[in-house]
């Protein structure tokens, strides 16, 4: 049914945040489509995709996703977007350390102004750019610890824990 979440169709409504070139909407396109995109162009505003997931039970999940803007002159639209979410995905590059305090800068602005009960995740993305990896996993899983979060690295180029990303969300909203 649409609407409110029953025992057969629950909906998640997300939103990803994170500094511009992170590979938010790569994330989103490796999770909606099984694609991949190396030119990728910079999201204006945002833009709104959604996927519905079937489990084994014949309950679906239907996951509402507002993937951002991260260039700094969108800042003042993203309250817009995570006001109503009940998953809020930050991401960083590991190849980054500015992306690493990007993502720092919007987790307290999530737990200042984000819904009390809003679920986070910590997401580290790139992971398949080793040889360039500037932000320790170890930084990334002592930071989310601390502020209660999941923590997950992904890579949106070769798909590694992109669908265990949102299955933690399924789970947790259950
Ligand atoms: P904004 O829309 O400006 O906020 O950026 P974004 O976070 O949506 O970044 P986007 O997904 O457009 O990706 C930016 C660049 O990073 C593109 O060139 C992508 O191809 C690349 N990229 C994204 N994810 C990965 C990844 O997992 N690995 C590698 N190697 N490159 C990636
Ligand atoms: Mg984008």
């Amino acid at each position: 049914s649409e609407g409110a979440n029953d025992a057969k169709n629950l909906k998640v409504k997300l939103v990803l945040l994170g500094d511009s070139g992170v590979g938010k909407s790569c994330i989103v396109l490796r999770f909606v489509r099984g694609q991949f995109d190396p030119t990728s162009k910079v999201t204006v505003g945002a833009s709104f995709l959604s996927q519905t997931i079937a489990l084994q039970d014949s309950t679906t999940v239907k996951f509402e996703i507002w993937d951002t803007a991260g260039q700094e002159r969108y800042a003042a639209l993203a309250p817009l977007y995570y006001r109503g979410a009940a998953v809020a995905v930050i991401v960083y590059d590991i190849t980054s350390p500015e992306s690493f305090a990007k993502a720092q800068y919007w987790v307290k602005e999530l737990q200042k102004h984000g819904s009390p009960d809003i679920v986070m995740a910590l997401v580290g993305n790139k992971a398949d750019l080793q040889d360039r990896r500037e932000v320790p996993a170890e930084n990334g899983i002592e930071y989310a610890e601390k502020n209660g979060m999941f923590f997950i690295e992904t890579s949106a180029k070769t798909a590694d824990n992109i669908n265990q990303l949102f299955e933690v969300f399924f789970v947790e909203s259950i």
